[in-house]
């Protein structure tokens, strides 16, 4: 097994998730928003985001693949699970663990906007430096990376390392 290196603890994860959670209750209030969590990876963040959030608010979630068992994007996104809820006319918040090339969030919002939503922002949890740097438009960020494969709360790699409550750089990878 390859060996993992901490970058970011349960403690300042959960700080960071209040501070998204507490951006997101100003700006939404009473409108209703559906949080669209991205499977499988954001779906520890999204549940730890929507119970400090504590506003009344729908869920769905929308399932894309790009990366198979790898580390690598393969450079093209199929979208796997379409949300089930009726876009058209809601605030909707798109919730992803991490924006790596920004490949995967360009077609999840291009997919979003044509179900004809009253407004669409992204909610990340992670992002890497990079796409920051090319101006990738996050309306909120947990905290940016730097490159190196990242795993924990959520994020797997080969579907393993999910279940960790800390999020670390799998050596080696990447
Ligand atoms: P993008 O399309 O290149 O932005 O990649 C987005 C998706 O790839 C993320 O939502 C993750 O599911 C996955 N991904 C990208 N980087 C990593 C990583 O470092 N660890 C685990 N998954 C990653
Ligand atoms: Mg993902």
């Amino acid at each position: 097994m390859a060996p993992l290196r901490r970058i970011l603890s349960r403690s300042q994860i959960r700080r960071t998730v209040k501070g998204l959670a507490a951006q997101l209750r100003s700006d939404y209030g009473e409108e209703r928003p559906v949080f669209v969590g991205c499977l499988k990876g954001a779906f520890v963040f999204l549940a730890d985001l929507v119970r400090q959030v504590g506003i009344p608010l729908q869920v769905d979630f929308i399932m894309v693949s790009s990366y198979g068992m790898g580390t690598t994007s393969t450079g093209k996104i199929t979208l796997l699970k379409d949300v089930a809820t009726d876009l058209a006319g809601r605030h909707v918040v798109f919730v992803d663990d991490i924006i790596d090339s920004g490949l995967t969030l360009q077609c999840v919002r291009e997919h979003l906007l044509s179900r004809g939503p009253a407004s669409l922002r992204v909610c990340a949890l992670l992002a890497r430096e990079s796409v920051l740097a090319e101006g990738a438009a996050i309306d909120y960020l947990g905290f940016p990376v730097p490159e190196g494969f990242v795993v924990g709360y959520g994020i797997d790699y080969a579907e393993q390392y999910r279940q960790l409550p800390d999020i670390y750089v799998l050596e080696g990878e990447g």
